[in-house]
């Protein structure tokens, strides 16, 4: 065991992406001993994502509760990142640019037509362009681009950058870090006691498992605490070349969004494309299909990117749920507190996953905000993610 004494820590959080790293700043923020463990932190899903924030372009029928979560996520991170910027020196490059969706062709439109007045719907800000007004915003944009909707108020973040300020945060702070694999939770009389790693064994009253789409893989978990969560392959591509030149502008200014293929543009002339959704369980590989659709996908909405430097292709894994919805709050055995399950929206509800967390962490009551994220919506549902 790691102390003589008791637990060093109030709080071990397994898994430091994203999430798991913004909730122990956070709860260490509020005065608790958090350690995270995780042997390689912030290099999962947190550092394949494009890092787009973009709730209202992403909403999806069906999934208002999950919906408002993400816009109460979106309404943080301008603080979020100035305070992390301010702890750490670190500029996360959350941009306020905007997103723009386009229509190559009329099925595209009539699908983009049918978004749009879902999105309007319910109340939320988009505003329908011809395809001459889409191509005054975005000169370099497809003549062939019929139409668009342009959501002024989705944004994005260097992801990456994100996940190195959090990591300085933390460390600035008090977190500890363990570059170590939780193996089993240690349960005794129906409650959390502890965590093996690898290489260690950690005493603590309480664990918070945000492990991304390893979620599962914990031992110790009694049987139906299990999260249902399972690996949603994303496939995307770095370019670079794409900032302005001489007085010339920038190839893209703001994300742009084709149905089947996102660009997400840094100010340093960096572009991420993204990304496939498959479903392979832990099939990390970069395919050749998967680099060809999404260049094709994207060369006929800025066909200009034929002439940018490609420098990378990466995988992640997304922890997806049956609903696509998080899981956050109580688990058990008592202690257990889940974080997981945030799907193709991590980067983006981070800040809200870590308040309301560490809020329950601190004062032992769920936060209204996550109350219809409970964990607990899956017990009956039967077994498997
Ligand atoms: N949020 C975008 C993605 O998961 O690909």
């Amino acid at each position: 065991m790691s102390t003589g004494w008791g637990p060093a820590d109030d709080v071990v959080v397994v898994g430091g992406g994203a999430i798991g790293l913004a909730i122990a700043w956070r709860a260490r923020a509020a005065g608790l001993r958090v350690c995270v463990v995780d042997d390689a932190p912030g290099r999962g899903a947190s550092w394949a994502a494009a890092g787009m924030l973009a709730p209202v372009t992403e909403a999806h029928y069906g999934e208002e509760p999950l919906l408002r979560l993400c816009l109460a996520s979106a309404e943080r991170y301008g603080s979020f990142a100035r305070e992390l910027e301010e702890t750490t020196g670190v500029d996360v490059g959350y941009r306020r640019t905007g997103t723009l969706s386009v229509a190559r062709d009329r099925d595209d439109q009539e699908a983009l037509d049918e978004l749009f007045d879902y999105r309007r719907g319910l109340g939320l800000e988009c505003e329908r362009l011809r395809g001459r007004e889409c191509r005054r915003l975005e000169p370099a944009l497809a003549p062939g681009i019929r139409g668009g909707v342009l959501v002024t108020g989705d944004h994005q973040v260097d992801n990456r950058a994100l996940v190195t300020a959090l990591l300085g945060a933390c460390e600035r702070a008090g977190v500890r870090l363990l570059r170590d694999r939780a193996v089993e939770l240690i349960v005794q009389r129906d409650r959390v006691a502890g965590v093996r790693l690898r290489h260690d064994t950690l005493t603590c009253p309480t664990v918070v498992l945000s492990g991304g789409a390893w979620s599962a893989q914990l031992s110790g978990l009694p049987a139906g605490s299990a999260p249902p969560v399972r690996p949603v392959k994303g496939q995307l591509l770095h370019l670079r070349g794409a900032a302005g030149t001489g007085g010339e502008p920038a190839l893209l200014s703001r994300n742009l969004r084709g149905l089947d293929v996102y660009l997400v543009p840094r100010a340093d002339g960096r572009l991420v494309v993204g990304a496939t959704v498959e479903e392979q369980g832990f099939d990390d590989r970069v395919t050749a299909g998967a680099v060809l659709e999404l260049l094709r996908d994207a060369y006929e909405l800025l066909p200009g990117l034929a002439e940018l430097e490609l420098t990378e292709t990466v995988c992640g894994l997304r922890p997806g749920s049956r609903d696509n919805a998080p899981l956050l709050g109580g688990s058990d055995p008592e202690g257990l507190i889940l974080a997981t399950g945030h799907y193709r929206n991590g980067i983006l509800l981070a800040p809200v996953t870590a308040d309301t967390i560490a809020e329950l962490l601190v004062t032992g009551r769920v936060p209204a905000l996550i109350a219809g994220f409970s964990p607990r919506r899956f017990a009956t549902a039967g077994a498997g993610p």
